[in-house]
């Protein structure tokens, strides 16, 4: 194979770098084009134009391939746990036992988070969503430990601020909710697991208690699992951009938090039950949506359909959809949502418009009937991707900064007026 392109433009040849993956995949390296020949390349939406090299994550959308350092997702969703995952996607292996342990031992031990929290949580209004409430607190968490602003200072200090994020994240969530629903807030207790402890936050109150069911943890453990780790879309794509201009860690990951929000990308777990409720209270008839979702006059898409990589299925919604029937047959949830959503999952995939256009449904699909089979609040999913997806986006900020990559800073082709003359208000 030859290790360049030739690019023919104006009577010149211009030699392009091949650069190569460990999976063969190639990509041509333009990086010093515009020095030599004048040109950029432009690519709305990024949909053909690689920002990085990454160890973290491959993935192969023609084929439905997700591995997490080399691990295919099948295995680790189910034989590991979720914060052996994070360490396996941040540290780039699996933890020994000993590792392990200090692992568990130190993000348990920072579970708790300041009480002056209390203060801001107490200027939010109580119907604001909690993707926005998670961001915001996230941001604040430089204010508590200022250390973090000047982030790769010291190896031990990046430890510190990671299994800070990793801790107290779901404390941050549980608490968002709390103050939602006007109930007391519950403080982590360091003797339940992860997920465990997270459940414990929801839906505990000081006058009952609440012991989370195993099948609801063995559920949402499998859920974090899933979503860890996405390589460059644009939440992750946002952090590392963001930590480009060497931000601090929590910066970058509130920026991506909010990348996360929108239903494009992880808000559309949220938006897949809002549409399986109205097409439910509209009398169940998935193909009346099937139609508008390909009437190009009509904005409604369907959403936790299609997928700007996935083109032949998403492996993370085969392993979903078959554990949203384990859950809900195990904890005796009838949910007729679920039917309506296999329902349109059927008619689309024998529609030639979603046949032809290769879409297929993705994680948020099925993972919102699970979110909603396990109690939890609807505006509540995007925060339960935003947590599974923090190890990503620790790792990929980790990786960037080890790299030395240098700010992210796209160019454009500039479209507007010429230069002209000012022209005073009184002769416009
Ligand atoms: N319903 C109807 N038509 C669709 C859909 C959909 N869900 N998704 C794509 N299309 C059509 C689109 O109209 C276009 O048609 P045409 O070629 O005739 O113009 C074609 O398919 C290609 O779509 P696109 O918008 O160019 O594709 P994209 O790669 O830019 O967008 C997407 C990917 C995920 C944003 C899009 O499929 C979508 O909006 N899906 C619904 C939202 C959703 O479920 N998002 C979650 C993604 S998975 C979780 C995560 O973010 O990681």
């Amino acid at each position: 194979m030859s290790d360049f392109a030739e690019l023919h433009f104006n009577g010149e040849v211009y030699k392009i770098p091949i650069i190569e993956g460990t999976e063969n995949e190639k990509a041509l390296d333009i990086s010093k084009l515009r020095g030599e020949s004048g040109l950029i390349t432009i690519d709305p939406g990024y949909k053909n134009t690689g920002s990085t090299k990454s160890a973290i994550t491959f993935l192969d959308g023609e084929k439905g391939i997700l591995r997490y350092r080399g691990y295919p997702i099948e295995q680790l969703a189910e034989q590991s746990s979720f914060l052996e995952v994070a360490y396996l996607i941040i540290y780039g292996e699996l933890p020994n036992e000993e590792q392990l342990n200090k692992w568990r031992v130190d993000i348990t031990y920072h579970t708790l988070i300041h009480e002056d929290f209390k203060v801001l949580l107490e200027g939010f209004p109580s119907n604001s969503h909690p993707m926005g409430v998670l961001s915001s607190l996230v941001t604040s968490l430089t204010a508590f430990y200022p250390e973090s602003l000047d982030p790769v200072r010291s190896a031990d200090e990046v430890y510190m601020n990671i299994i800070r994020l990793i801790a107290k994240l779901p404390t941050i969530a549980a608490w968002a909710y709390k103050n939602e629903i006007g109930q007391p807030l519950m403080y982590p207790k360091n003797d339940l697991d992860y997920c465990g402890n997270f459940l414990k936050m929801m839906f505990g109150t000081p006058s009952e208690d609440y012991e989370p069911d195993p099948v609801i943890i063995k559920a949402l453990n499998k859920l974090l699992i899933l979503h860890a780790e996405h390589e460059q879309n644009c939440s992750t794509s946002t952090v590392r951009i963001v930590g480009s201009s060497h931000a601090s860690l929590y910066a970058s990951v509130s920026a991506g938090i909010n990348a996360l929000w929108g239903p494009l990308h992880g808000g559309a777990n949220q938006a897949v039950i809002e549409m399986l409720e109205a097409i439910r209270a509209d009398g169940g008839d998935a193909n009346k949506y099937l139609e508008k979702a390909k009437d190009k006059n009509d904005p409604f898409r369907l959403m936790g359909f299609g997928h700007r990589v996935y083109k032949n299925f998403d492996p993370r919604a085969r392993i979903i959809k078959k554990a949203a029937d384990d859950v809900l047959s195990k904890l005796g949830v009838n949910d007729p949502i679920l039917d309506i959503a296999k329902k349109l999952e059927a008619a689309a995939l024998s529609d030639p418009y979603f046949v032809d256009r290769k879409l297929y449904p993705n994680v948020d699909f099925y993972s919102g009937i699970i979110y909603r089979a396990l109690g939890i609040p609807t505006n509540m999913f995007t925060v339960m991707f935003a947590m599974g997806r923090l190890p990503g986006w620790i790792a990929q900020w980790k990786e960037m900064r080890e790299n030395g990559e240098p700010i992210g800073r796209p160019r454009q082709i500039y479209t507007g007026e010429n230069e002209r003359d000012y022209v005073e208000l009184s002769k416009r």
